[in-house]
């Protein structure tokens, strides 16, 4: 016989049915989680969507905190963060927590999207979820930079410079154009308060909202897999996915014991190598800010560096400003870049699976010499990388109709 509830439980129902009645709390549930069927054959690469939302969360939260105590005056800035690193309780690890949260963002963006390349993620009828996750991408650029120039020391200052006088390369509008974006004549106090404003609240906003549309435009038409084929085209007397599984609980706790993992090489790089030997915080960036002394070698944080090389691969200025955007913008185009008749490289032939390797080895090793001092033999070999970057996806675009592929199995495979 079953017990009777207790008065409390019974009381907890109830104050539950109120609230579900009033806002749809289960329906929401039951939509997104328990009742989204999704494709039954998860491998690793579908870790890092849920892993950058947490890191999301981190360093919101991390700043917050990092708010409380920074001062953003080009007087105090750098003084403020070492007060939080040696003064504030807890300060070293918060601000630990989001300058390496910074990186890991990163490099979990790049698997993100690399992903895509492998299993054609962002292929129809997906292509909104990677145009929002461009966009994402975009803003999480400059919200880093932004961030960067926060500390105010010598390569936030440098690297503000260098970046903002990029944008004096354009004809006419070039100079008043730099002007507005420092809202003074040189980088100043006046420039560090508007980066404060735009990195604290409103690219963060713009991250949430891209987020949001990021993750409806995906349960429109539901996630790709490994196969790069569609779980709703084979469906069960019941209408379900024969493919598919509740998201709740196999890929919640999926996704729980890729959290686990991850902050355990998270905290493992916070506790002990915060810094990455200069990659994840620069050395020059623990001296502070002074516009007369010009660091040796100005160059961007590590995940800017493949763009730079672009950059400083053309000798014109201009050009290399134009080149090093298509780089990013030809990105957007991706979905229609690749028109294979398959999606996934598991069924593409061994023309794709070159033609990815060689890209992944470009952009690692773009991003290796934009670290460079940028010797002429490392500038030769910048333009080599920049050719083969763009090869890809010129490439991509007339082989792909053509190229080999294998026959699409039915059903998923394991
Ligand atoms: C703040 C950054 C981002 C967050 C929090 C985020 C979150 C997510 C989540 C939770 C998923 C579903 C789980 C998964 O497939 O891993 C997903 C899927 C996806 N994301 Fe992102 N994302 C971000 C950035 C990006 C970027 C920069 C791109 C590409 C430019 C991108 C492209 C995609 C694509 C194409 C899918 C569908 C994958 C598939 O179904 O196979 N995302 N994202």
């Amino acid at each position: 016989m079953a017990k009777p509830a207790s008065n409390l439980a019974r009381r907890a129902d109830a104050l539950w049915n109120w609230v579900d009645t009033r806002l749809p709390v289960s329906a929401f549930w039951k939509a997104t989680m328990t009742g989204y069927q999704a494709p039954k054959n998860f491998n690793f690469w579908y870790y890092m969507g849920s892993l950058a939302l947490l890191v999301l969360v981190i360093q919101i939260l991390s700043g917050i905190f990092l708010t409380m105590h920074y001062k953003p005056s080009a007087d105090l800035a750098f003084a403020s963060v070492e007060y939080i690193m040696r003064d504030v309780e807890w300060g070293w690890f918060i601000r630990y927590l989001h300058s390496t949260g910074a990186s890991f963002f990163f490099i979990l963006v790049y698997l993100h999207m690399f992903r895509s390349l492998l299993y054609g993620s962002h292929r129809s009828p997906r292509e909104l979820v990677w145009i929002f996750g461009m966009l994402i991408y975009l803003a999480l650029m400059a919200e880093a930079f932004m961030g960067y120039v926060l500390p105010w020391g010598q390569m936030s200052y440098w690297g503000a410079q260098v970046i903002i006088n990029l944008f004096g390369a354009i004809p006419t509008i070039g100079e008043p154009l730099t002007e507005w974006i420092r809202g003074d004549f040189f980088i100043s106090d006046a420039t560090l308060n508007r980066f404060f404003a735009l990195h604290v609240i409103a690219l963060p906003l713009a991250l949430l909202g891209l987020v949001l549309m990021h993750l409806v435009a995906l349960r429109e038409n539901g996630s790709n897999n490994p196969d790069g084929i569609e779980i709703k085209a084979n469906k069960d007397e019941n209408g379900l996915p024969v493919d598919g599984i509740p998201f709740h609980p196999y890929y919640t706790v999926k996704d729980i014991f890729g959290v686990a993992m991850f902050l355990l090489l998270f905290a493992f790089i916070l506790f002990f190598w915060p810094e990455a030997g200069g990659l994840f915080l620069e050395h020059d960036n623990f001296i502070p800010a002074n516009p007369l002394v010009t660091p040796e070698h100005i160059k961007p944080v590590w995940y800017f560096t493949p763009y730079y090389a672009i950059l400083k691969a053309v000798p014109d200025k201009l050009m290399g400003v134009i080149l090093m955007g298509l780089s990013v913008v030809v990105l957007f185009f991706l979905p229609w870049l690749d028109r294979s008749p398959v999606k996934s490289i598991r069924y593409k032939g061994l023309w794709y699976k070159i033609m990815v390797g060689v890209f992944a080895v470009a952009f690692v090793r773009l991003g290796m010499l934009g670290m460079s001092e940028g010797t002429p033999a490392q500038t030769i070999e910048m333009r080599v990388w920049t050719f083969v970057y763009f090869a890809f996806f010129i490439l991509l675009y007339f082989l792909s109709p053509g190229g080999k592929t294998k026959p699409l199995p039915e059903r998923l495979t394991h």
